[in-house]
């Protein structure tokens, strides 16, 4: 930690690059930040205007000095063709009119148009087409060299891996992102495993894109957005144009209406506010915006300062802060027993919401910024999804102010709570815990589940300590007699539970499946269940090998299956469901599907050139058919690729039609 806020002596000035270091080993490296990247750039700007003043004071590893970010040894790392450079920033209106007065200098105009984008707030790529062929994917890395992320790039859906029209080489930049959603389900997914949630979706995008197994990266569901042109299309000289020409090749851009055209300080700052009012509404993470010369004949002309191209400016937005009290420090229990102690706030608006509650994690985050009950604090909810405290005003402690500790027993039914050695969190072991039950009830209501309308959180609390549900089925049973005891319920509130109740039972498979809250089963696996087995019963007689059977259901998700369905409880709560009117339909997909490969599976060997295993797995289920992890006498074909594996053998073996990649091309 660093002892003063301002730069005096050289010595300070090496404490400062020192800091910066350590935060930028965590950041790039650990994907795991401690500091927001608001309070990043002010140390950065300390260093900078430090180093304006001395210059003899400069130590060539100040991080002013080269480009953040560092190359992983696990991948093979690349020359970029045109070096990846950083981008210069500012959280001031000032500094913003500063850069067009320069570049209207540099350039000799009176008027000069600059083209405003989404700064996305992810990590930066550059990607290759040969021949319309997608064929690589480097990573930032220290701006000359990056990591080849190739085949986990491949991984995201909304890339193509074949373009029309495009010039023999293209080479395009852009930025790898989660969006909020799968950020939050994720995050939520790893804190009941115990794991230490990302800070934000771009350290949890940035973490993803360097995981060893492609498959785990599928999983991450990246996305990606691209804005600039490397090499290829000369012919497009404006920024603006820039995304439509992607556009217009299949490649994701971002919508036209988060991007301008603007020719002063007032436009820019206008499109800002614009920007900014529904920025909590964007489905991704942003973290300002990105001012660009249109003109891109002109950036050779600008040149660059150091590391950072003079043709563009990024406008930060600030993180909107606010101050407030924690009353309390409680306890909430998850759906798997961990313990998460949560803030409990005096009330505060911030961010277009008002805040009541933070969550503050785990012990070590608490320990780590000391927050105790009493505490006055500053929370922020700048980039990230989740509210959360910056600091301690230490000033305002009182003396008798004792540091938090977690229970050793569950708040909630008093078992010994176990801490592990290999895991942060803390659980409750009772899986009969009623917080835990609890916590079940109250997803099973929930939209992304059985979705009864009138039965939100705060409901099934009030139906879950009045003891008239304990498990799900419980839920079909209520009547207007019982819910006669529930607090504020009247003859119309009875009515309107009763009957979301009763609608609900006609629910989609895939559905029910998710809301039978399987462990790792979220809604995607619960859709390729549904669309397999067609049948709850089916689903529930499935053995391990009958699952492996399914493409992007691995040994863990099958384990995790069979052991749902091999619990007396589950399948007897399951049953009264079905007795209690709960009927769960499949619908095969009409989307105007294909039909030519209608049942028949493949499987697939050996990297193939123009396709991911993810995207010729989606063509193939796109026209009706199946994929498969291993070869049987059920296979129909197997696609094999470069360095197959034993599955070629196998099929050769059993004398199984072999397909080539060009043979597969024809097909589909
Ligand atoms: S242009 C020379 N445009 O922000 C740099 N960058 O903090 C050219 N970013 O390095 C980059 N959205 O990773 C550009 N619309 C956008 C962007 C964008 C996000 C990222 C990019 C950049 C970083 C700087």
């Amino acid at each position: 930690m660093l002892k003063k806020k301002h730069i005096e002596t050289y010595e300070d000035y090496l404490a400062f690059v020192e800091e910066l270091r350590d935060h930028d080993r965590r950041y790039y490296e650990e994907f795991q930040p401690i500091i927001s990247d608001y309070e990043y750039d002010i140390l950065l700007k300390e260093v900078e205007n430090c180093e304006k003043k001395h210059p003899h004071w400069i130590v060539s590893y100040s991080p002013t000095q080269k480009v953040r970010e560092g190359t992983s040894k696990a991948f093979v790392q690349k020359k970029h063709t045109v070096p990846m450079l950083s981008l210069a920033n500012t959280y001031s209106q000032e500094e913003v009119q500063d850069f067009i007065t320069r570049v209207k200098k540099l350039l000799h105009k009176e008027a000069v148009l600059f083209s405003v984008e989404l700064k996305m707030d992810g990590t930066a790529l550059s990607i290759r087409y040969e021949k319309g062929h997608f064929s690589r994917a480097l990573t930032r890395g220290d701006g000359w060299e990056g990591d080849d992320v190739t085949e986990n790039v491949k991984t995201i859906r909304s890339l193509p891996m074949n373009i029309h029209g495009a010039p023999d080489i293209l080479e395009i930049r852009g930025e790898v992102f989660m969006d909020k959603k799968t950020f939050r389900d994720l995050n939520q997914e790893r804190e009941e495993e115990g794991l230490e949630a990302w800070a934000n979706p771009r350290n949890a995008a940035a973490g993803s894109l360097k995981l060893l197994d492609a498959k785990e990266v599928a999983k991450r569901k990246l996305d990606i957005i691209l804005y600039g042109i490397v090499e290829g299309g000369k012919e497009i000289t404006s920024q603006y144009e820039v995304h439509e020409f992607l556009q217009k090749l299949g490649l994701p851009v971002v919508k036209k209406e988060y991007r301008a055209l603007c020719s002063n300080l007032e436009e820019l700052m206008e499109f800002s506010r614009k920007i900014q009012k529904i920025r909590e509404d964007l489905p991704f993470e942003i973290d300002g915006i990105v001012i660009k010369v249109d003109d891109i004949l002109s950036y050779e002309e600008l040149g660059t300062t150091g590391k950072c191209p003079r043709y563009a400016v990024a406008y930060k937005f600030a993180p909107e802060q606010a101050y407030t009290k924690i009353h309390d420090i409680t306890i909430q229990i998850g759906r798997t027993g961990v313990l998460t102690p949560v803030a409990e706030l005096e009330p505060v608006h911030l961010a277009g919401s008002t805040i009541s509650r933070a969550t503050l994690h785990n012990l070590e985050e608490i320990k780590r910024k000391d927050i105790r009950k009493g505490d006055h604090v500053v929370i922020e909810k700048g980039g990230d999804v989740i509210p959360k405290v910056v600091c301690v005003d230490l000033s305002k402690r009182k003396s008798d102010s004792e540091p938090f500790e977690m229970p050793k027993f569950c708040p909630n039914c008093g078992t010994k709570v176990v801490h592990s050695s290999e895991e942060v969190a803390i659980r409750c072991p009772n899986t009969k815990c009623l917080a835990r039950k609890l916590r079940h009830i109250q997803f099973f209501a929930s939209k992304a589940a059985m979705d009864i309308e009138n039965m939100g959180e705060k409901v099934s609390q009030q139906l879950v300590t009045k003891g008239l549900v304990t498990r799900k089925s419980d839920i079909y049973l209520l009547d207007e007699k019982s819910l006669q005891v529930l607090e504020g319920f009247k003859e119309k509130s009875i009515h309107n539970l009763l009957g979301s109740i009763e609608s609900s039972k006609k629910c989609s498979l895939s559905r029910f499946i998710v809301a039978l809250e399987i462990k790792h089963v979220g809604a995607e696996t619960s859709e390729l269940l549904a669309d397999y087995f067609c049948s709850l019963k089916d689903l529930m007689k499935a053995s391990k090998e009958d699952l492996l059977e399914l493409s992007g259901i691995g040994e863990k998700v099958a384990d995790s299956i069979v052991e749902y369905f091999q619990d007396k409880e589950n399948v007897e709560d399951i049953e009264l469901l079905l007795e209690r009117g709960v009927i769960p339909y499949h619908e095969k997909k009409q989307k105007q599907m294909d039909h030519s490969f209608s049942n028949k599976t493949f499987v697939l060997t050996g990297s193939l050139e123009n396709y991911s295993r993810e995207s010729a797995a989606s063509l193939i289920k796109e026209r009706g058919g199946k994929t498969s992890e291993s070869v049987s006498q059920k296979t129909d074909f197997v696609l094999v690729g470069k360095d197959p594996g034993s599955k070629y053998e196998k099929a050769k073996k059993l004398g199984v039609r072999i397909l080539s990649e060009n043979e597969f091309v024809e097909m589909l």
